[in-house]
């Protein structure tokens, strides 16, 4: 096979210096066990790209000491065995590889220490204000910084002309965009439209903690938010009602095995709460909310989704 995984910042450089000039470079930022979704990414990258470079990287700074890292799901021979698979499925009009893997360590991306979440520390972060508290930074004050300090690695060490995004992750890609532009990085960002198991549900890392009953009632987040979305397409634009319909069927269909965290309807570059829906404006109808522990030794599963409404 031609794709050559990197640990280190040298290594990957030496490859990324050795491309010859007319070549470009998509990457896809990822923190691993990838799932179709991750692979819609790497797929666009490498139908406009000579190169695509996936890069894997469980980043400790955007999780806050309660969340989950240490039992974040980690497939890392899976996931070069899937991209390897998904470059054979692609068809020889599709000129782009994925050729590289950038799957750093902990120290090899924070050498001096992690500057994030431990006040004492000292060092540089990124911080998009104030995009980074709305939102699920409500919920996660620190994670878009986390997220907007990795980035602005990964770009510096893989130099990408492109990068891509999923619209799974909204509100990331709203400050991602705006980073690109405050900082001046020559990369153009595209938004790749969300996977979705048969049913509906959002594709996610996180969708393997949650199995039988949790797994099923999992789904009322997207038909919560499908049915504001019929509302408006039936043509209320009223915020308040259409997010409490999406509220009425999250809560009633959730059968008390979920908790709503938000349902907001925001403008696409501010994220702005809007009062009304206009048509043509893409405004962000997004939630989250926690499926509920059942049983001994479950945990509480935060799982997130949006639509834009046309
Ligand atoms: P991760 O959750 O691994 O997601 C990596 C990329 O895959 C993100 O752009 C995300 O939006 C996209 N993605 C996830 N689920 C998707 C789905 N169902 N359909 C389409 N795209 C999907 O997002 C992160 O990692 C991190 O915050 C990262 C940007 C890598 C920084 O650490």
């Amino acid at each position: 096979s031609t794709m050559q995984i990197y640990n280190t910042v040298a290594s990957y450089r030496a490859w990324r210096n050795s491309l010859p000039a007319t070549s470009t470079v998509g990457v896809v930022p990822t923190m691993g066990a990838l799932h179709a979704g991750h692979l819609s990414l790497a797929r666009a990258a490498a139908a406009s790209n000579t190169h695509v470079v996936v890069t894997i990287f469980l980043n400790p700074a955007q999780f806050s000491p309660t969340e989950d890292l240490a039992s974040y799901p980690k497939t890392m021979d899976k996931d070069l065995a899937a991209l390897e698979a998904l470059n054979a499925s692609l068809p020889s009009s599709v000129a782009g590889r994925v050729t590289a893997v950038f799957a750093p360590t902990v120290s090899e991306m924070y050498p001096a220490g992690i500057p994030l979440v431990r006040d004492e520390q000292v060092g540089t972060f990124v911080e998009v204000v104030p995009l980074s508290a709305k939102l699920e930074g409500g919920t996660r004050p620190h994670f878009f910084r986390g997220v907007a300090t990795v980035c602005t690695k990964l770009f510096n060490i893989t130099r990408p002309n492109q990068v891509y995004f999923g619209q799974k992750d909204v509100q990331q890609t709203v400050i991602l965009r705006r980073l690109l532009r405050d900082l001046h990085f020559d990369i153009t960002l595209t938004v790749v439209p969300t996977e979705r198991e048969s049913d509906g549900l959002a594709m996610s890392s996180r969708n393997v903690y949650l199995s039988g009953k949790r797994r099923e009632i999992a789904i009322v987040l997207y038909r919560g938010l499908k049915r504001a979305e019929e509302l408006y397409n039936n043509g209320e634009g009223r915020a308040d009602l259409i997010l409490q319909a999406a509220r009425e069927v999250i809560e009633r269909e959730g059968e008390g095995m979920v908790k709503l965290d938000y349902v907001s309807l925001n403008e696409p570059e501010l994220l702005n709460e809007v009062e009304t829906v206009e048509k043509g404006r893409g405004v962000i109808l997004s939630a989250a909310m926690w499926v509920l522990p059942t049983a001994e030794g479950e945990g509480t599963v935060r799982l997130i989704d949006n639509l834009i409404l046309q």
